[in-house]
Parts: C-alpha cells; sequence; structure tokens
C-alpha cells in the first residue's frame, strides 16, 4: 500500500520542480521579439500605422495588401462585412475593386454567384499594409524585374 503512494508524492514533487524551473526560466531573460517580457502588453505604436497609397505586389501571385483601415470590419461565422464593398453585387456602388472570380470558385472549381466558403476568411490571406520595420531579419527579395 505504501509503494503506490510513495511513488505518486514522488512523481508530484518533480512535476513541482519541473513547474518551479518553468517559472524561473520566464523570470529570466526570455523576452517577446519587440523586447518586452513575455506577460506584459505591448501597445502598437503609431509607426505601424496604415499607409493608403497602393503598395506593389511583390510577387506575381501575392494577396494584394489592403490599403485601408480593418478594424471596424468584423467577419465571423455568419457575417463578413468585407463583402458589403467588394462583393461583386456591391463593389460597383461603393467604387471598391471586385473579387477576382477566384474568390468565387469553389473546391471542384465550379463557378459559384456567391463567395467561396475557402473565400471567407479574407485576412488568411490578405492584411493591411504598413511600412513598418521587419520583426526578424531577412532576405526577401521581390520577385518584379528580375
Ligand atoms: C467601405 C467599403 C469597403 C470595405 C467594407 C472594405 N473595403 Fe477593401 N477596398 C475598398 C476600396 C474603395 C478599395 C480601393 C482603394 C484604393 O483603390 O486605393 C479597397 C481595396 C482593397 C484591397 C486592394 C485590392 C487591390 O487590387 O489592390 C483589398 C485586398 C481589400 N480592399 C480587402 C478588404 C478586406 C479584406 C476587407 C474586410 C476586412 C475590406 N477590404 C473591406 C473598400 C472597402
Ligand atoms: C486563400 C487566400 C485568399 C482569401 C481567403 C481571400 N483572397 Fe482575395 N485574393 C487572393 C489572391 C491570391 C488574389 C490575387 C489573385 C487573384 O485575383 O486571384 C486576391 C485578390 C483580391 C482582390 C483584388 C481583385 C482584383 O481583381 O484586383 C480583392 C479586392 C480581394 N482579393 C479581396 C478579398 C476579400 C474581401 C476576401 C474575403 C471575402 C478575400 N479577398 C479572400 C487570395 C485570397
Amino acid at each position: 500500500m505504501t509503494k503506490p503512494i510513495l511513488a505518486g508524492a514522488l512523481a508530484l514533487a518533480t512535476s513541482l520542480a519541473l513547474v518551479g524551473a518553468g517559472l524561473a526560466q520566464s523570470a529570466g531573460g526570455l523576452s517577446s521579439l519587440r523586447g518586452a517580457s513575455v506577460d506584459e502588453q505591448v501597445p502598437v505604436e503609431q509607426i505601424f500605422q496604415q499607409e493608403t497609397q497602393r503598395f506593389n505586389r511583390e510577387y506575381r501571385q501575392q494577396p494584394p495588401l489592403i490599403p485601408h483601415s480593418i478594424d471596424q470590419y468584423q467577419i465571423d461565422v455568419r457575417a463578413n462585412q468585407c463583402l458589403g464593398c467588394h462583393d461583386w453585387t456591391n463593389a460597383g456602388d461603393r467604387g471598391a475593386p471586385t473579387l477576382s472570380m477566384t474568390h468565387y470558385l469553389d473546391r471542384d472549381g465550379t463557378e459559384m454567384d456567391h463567395v467561396a466558403g475557402t473565400r471567407w476568411f479574407c485576412n488568411q490571406c490578405h492584411v493591411p499594409q504598413a511600412n513598418a520595420p521587419e520583426l526578424v531579419e531577412n532576405t526577401f527579395e521581390s520577385s518584379t524585374g528580375r
């Protein structure tokens, strides 16, 4: 009877020691990409604000960057406010570019009148453009002009 209890106590002690080590690690030296400690909230700086002129695409298949703010536009299972301007049924009235045909093809390539489920969550592919310094240094080069 005592053996399982002992084993249990040992396991508990080991996991407590592990948790302790984890805490010690997060306190010492770990920081987020912006240099803050991991549990600190970093408010977005002005420098990351939107650029409104259009940026060129960096490669032919790139989803175009969004040249306007999207803070107010809800996208969830039922609602997609982007479609209020970009769907083919509204784009003319709103003076917005119409979604290209690829957004109306289902997975079998069938053309539809409503946007495809695979294109519902616009910001999976499209992100607002900003002239922000890179968080991680990289050697990316545009494929234009090659
Ligand atoms: C109130 C109307 C409106 C809403 C809502 C709206 N847009 Fe736009 N969008 C525009 C207009 C107008 C332009 C063209 C701006 C320009 O030409 O400078 C545009 C441009 C774009 C472009 C660039 C297209 C290109 O060919 O370069 C993308 C991508 C885009 N919007 C995505 C979105 C997404 C994603 C949402 C929802 C989160 C959204 N828009 C919501 C009006 C809207
Ligand atoms: C799976 C990725 C993906 C999703 C999701 C997606 N798009 Fe796109 N979008 C693209 C790509 C890639 C292009 C450029 C090539 C093309 O037209 O297919 C594009 C092009 C566009 C354009 C420019 C069309 C033109 O002819 O210039 C607009 C506007 C746009 N998308 C808006 C949206 C909106 C609004 C949504 C959400 C309803 C959305 N996209 C969802 C990938 C995506």
